[in-house]
Formats: structure tokens, sequence, C-alpha cells
């Protein structure tokens, strides 16, 4: 039998994962004796997947695209964040045998913004590309550092304003179009669709990047993103990919399944050199 204990990434596709490598080196830094490995599970085999890890030495999961729902719908109990999120990317085996259900990404994202990137986020203003729940999971934590407001702007404006309704007791958001935004000005971009994926932008206007703005593009990649590109070419200060996210949501996770903190810095670093 197993007595390591066992924790993972399930999602679809997953061979391009970072995580094994990131919670291996954790746990090489922290002195902690465990297996982290990435599985290709897809939607509907997700259910099954999850009670045969757990069956097996299995301690903690993450999951990502296209399992986060899924997760959210399987946890038995949640965090609050997870629960104004809808959306859960670590489950934590509880000592009963439950499932607990957390999402650590829009604290990851705060973390790299503010304390890897010194941004501060207070009295700025703030837009969010996307309404799907990548967006959902980053307003509350961006909305504790007191910006001036949040503006989500969406392809499909229905979801953008339905976002808006639901964390209006938060502080001052609005949904629109991206035609609405056309005028306004913003100390800091980013991007939450899915657009990045496919090599693709959303329809930007040049004027909408503040001057000493900064971009900060949520999916990561080896080489630069085409809304990473963007932000070059409009000479914001910082033009970010979400490797340093993907670091700290995963930093994250693990403190909440062995307790202890790593340190991110140098792994960012070590990640970062190895881009070609
Ligand atoms: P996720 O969970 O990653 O957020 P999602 O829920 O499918 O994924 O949401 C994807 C988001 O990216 C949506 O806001 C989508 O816009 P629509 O709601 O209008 O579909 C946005 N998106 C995807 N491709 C895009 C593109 N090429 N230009 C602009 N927005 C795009």
């Amino acid at each position: 039998m197993n007595t390591t204990d066992q924790y993972a990434v399930f999602g679809h596709p997953i061979n391009h994962s970072k995580s094994p490598r990131i919670h291996t080196l954790f746990a090489e830094q922290t002195q902690q004796r465990l297996n982290y490995t990435a599985q290709d599970v897809p939607a509907e085999s997700f259910t099954s997947a999850v009670a045969d890890f757990f069956k097996h030495s299995g301690k903690g999961l993450n999951c990502t695209v296209p399992l986060k729902e899924l997760a959210w719908q399987r946890a038995d109990i949640l965090s609050e964040r997870a629960k104004l999120s809808k959306a859960v990317n670590t489950l934590v085996l509880q000592k009963d045998g439950s499932l607990l259900g957390d999402n650590t990404d829009g604290i990851g994202l705060v973390a790299d913004l503010t304390i890897n990137h010194k941004l501060s986020l207070l009295k700025k203003r703030i837009l969010i590309l996307g309404a799907g729940g990548a967006s959902r999971g980053i307003i509350a934590p961006l909305m504790e550092q007191s910006p001036t407001h949040i503006v989500i702007a969406n392809r499909t404006v229905e979801k953008a304003v339905n976002l808006r309704q639901e964390f209006s007791h938060l502080g001052n958001i609005a949904g629109c179009s991206y035609q609405d935004i056309r005028d306004n000005e913003f100390d800091l971009i980013l991007n939450a669709t899915s657009a990045s994926l496919t090599g693709e932008l959303p329809p930007l206007t040049s004027t909408l990047l503040a001057k000493q703005g900064s971009c900060y593009d949520l999916a990561y990649s080896n080489k630069p993103t085409a809304f990473v590109k963007w932000g070059l070419e409009h000479k914001a200060v910082n033009s970010l990919d979400g490797l340093g996210m993907l670091v700290e949501q995963a930093a994250e996770a693990f403190f909440i399944w062995r307790g202890v903190r790593p340190e991110t810095k140098d792994i960012i670093g070590l990640l970062n050199s190895e881009r070609n």
C-alpha cells in the first residue's frame, strides 16, 4: 500500500501543466514528503476519478479547466471565497472523509500584483476583460484592495451586467460592453477572457490604458500572449502574464494542505528563466 500522501491536478487537457513541477519544488523546499501528479480527466470522468483518487492515499486535488465548476458542485463544504466564485480549484480531504472546496486563484492574483510586483490597487481604476469563470474568481479579492472601481467589459454584455449585479454589494462595480468603455482610462487592465488561448485579443481601443498603467493577463505562455504584447505596445509600466499568479495560487493551496507556506520568489524566478 502506498502511504505517501498523494496530490494531483485534474484537468483536460493537462499535458502542459506546470503544477507538478511547482508543487514538487515546494515539497523539496519545505521538506514535505508527498507526490504530486497531473491527470488528464475529462468532465464526464470527474466524479469517478475524484472518488478513486481519495481512495488511494489522495489528500488534496487541484482542479483546472474545465473542472472548476464540477469541483464546486462536488465539494461537501465550501470556503467563503469558493462560495462567491462558484468555482473550486482546490479540494482538501477532511478528517471525517468529507471534501472542502476552496478557490485560491483570486488571492494568488492579488499576491502576485501587490507583493511580487509591488502594485498598490488602492484607489486604482481597474478594468476586467471577460465575464466568465476566471473573472468571477477575482472580483472579491480585488475589491478587498479598495480600488476606485472595477469595470467588467464583455463581448456578451448580459454576462458582465449579471456579474456586476451579483457583486455590487462589495462596492463600485460596473458591467458593460467594449463599446461602452471606449472613452475611459484604467490604471490596471486584467485580461480574464479565454482569448489568449487562441492568440486573439478583445476589441481594445488604444486610449484605455492610463499613463503609468499596467496590464496583466491571467493566462500564461512561454511566449508573450497577444494581450501582454498589447500592453507593451501601449507603454504599460508592467505587462505581465499569469505565471506569478499560477505559482501564488499553488502556494496558497500547498499551505491549506500542508500547513507550511512555501517561498515563491525563487520558484517564479526559476520558471521565468526556463521560458523559451
Ligand atoms: P473562463 O472560465 O476561463 O473564464 P468562460 O467562462 O468560457 O471561461 O469565459 C470565457 C470569457 O472569455 C468570456 O467572457 C468570453 O466572452 P463571451 O462571454 O462574450 O463569450 C471571453 N472571450 C473568449 N474569446 C474572446 C475573444 N476572442 N474576444 C473577446 N472575449 C472573448
